[in-house]
């Protein structure tokens, strides 16, 4: 495990974009894994950036996204689609047949299955950038979440609905499930870079790197991964022992 800790967000998604940047570059056929949420939404303005300046070419790429609510359309204004389509998709030469974003409508379970299936077929996640709830929960993999689970439908804590609930109009609307890739698929992703940003995920941060491997702490599961970095910001590294 590598851990680097940066002065603030800025530079932690500055390093963030330029490790996707040089996957990107080294290959420009990567099977990406990506995430929502507010922590990655600087990374992504930095990869539009970096697109429209002629640095990275997406035009062959393929992405895998971690997670959906269930009973939420694609179109939906806080759909994870949408959240990609805006924060990213919609401003790269990035074709949109080859992004995923797991369905959270129609036959779920179905759903789940061929997921699975898809990244297997297209060889594994080479690169997978995670946040992290403040719970610890990666993806939507809550505490109690099994280490080598495949994508599956997951019920939602209310740590995560409330820390969610911003994004819609009232608590009430926010699924109370959802759709997400499992800890083992993401385990398999060749590379992971885990982002966390703030005083709010102080304690999820050490207890993922200094606690003991536990489904009480989903990220903890990260610690068997053999090419994880982990990049924090100081507020989000204040309660590290060892730095
Ligand atoms: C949601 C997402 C996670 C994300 C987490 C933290 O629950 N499913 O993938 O890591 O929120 O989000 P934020 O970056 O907004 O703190």
């Amino acid at each position: 495990m590598k851990l680097i800790i940066t002065k603030d967000h800025e530079e932690m998604s500055q390093k963030a974009a330029e490790i996707f940047s040089n996957q990107i570059k080294s290959n420009p056929k990567s099977i990406l894994g990506l995430a929502t949420g507010g922590t990655p939404e600087r990374m992504y303005e930095l990869l539009v950036n970096l697109n429209k300046s002629g640095i990275n070419d997406w035009s062959g790429i393929t992405t895998f996204n971690l997670d959906e609510y269930i009973g939420i359309e694609a179109d939906h204004s806080v759909s994870y689609r949408t959240y990609m389509n805006e924060n990213l998709f919609s401003k790269i030469n990035i074709n949109l047949a080859n992004t995923h974003v797991p369905k959270g409508t129609g036959d779920i379970e179905l759903n789940c299955k061929k997921y699975d299936e898809a990244i297997l077929a297209k060889g594994g996640i080479d690169l997978q950038v995670l946040g992290i709830g403040e719970n610890a929960h990666i993806a939507f993999n809550e505490p109690g979440s099994p280490e080598n689970g495949g994508t599956s439908i997951v019920n939602l804590t209310e740590s995560t609905i409330q820390a969610n609930s911003r994004y819609f109009k009232s608590i009430n609307d926010v699924p109370k499930t959802a759709i997400t890739m499992g800890i083992g698929s993401i385990l398999k992703a060749r590379k992971i870079i885990l982002l966390a940003s703030g005083v709010k995920k102080a304690q999820a941060i050490k207890d993922m790197i200094e606690g003991p491997m536990t489904d009480k702490v989903p990220a903890s599961f990260l610690q068997k991964h053999n090419d994880l970095t982990i990049i924090v910001d100081q507020a989000a590294a204040s309660l590290l022992k060892r730095t």
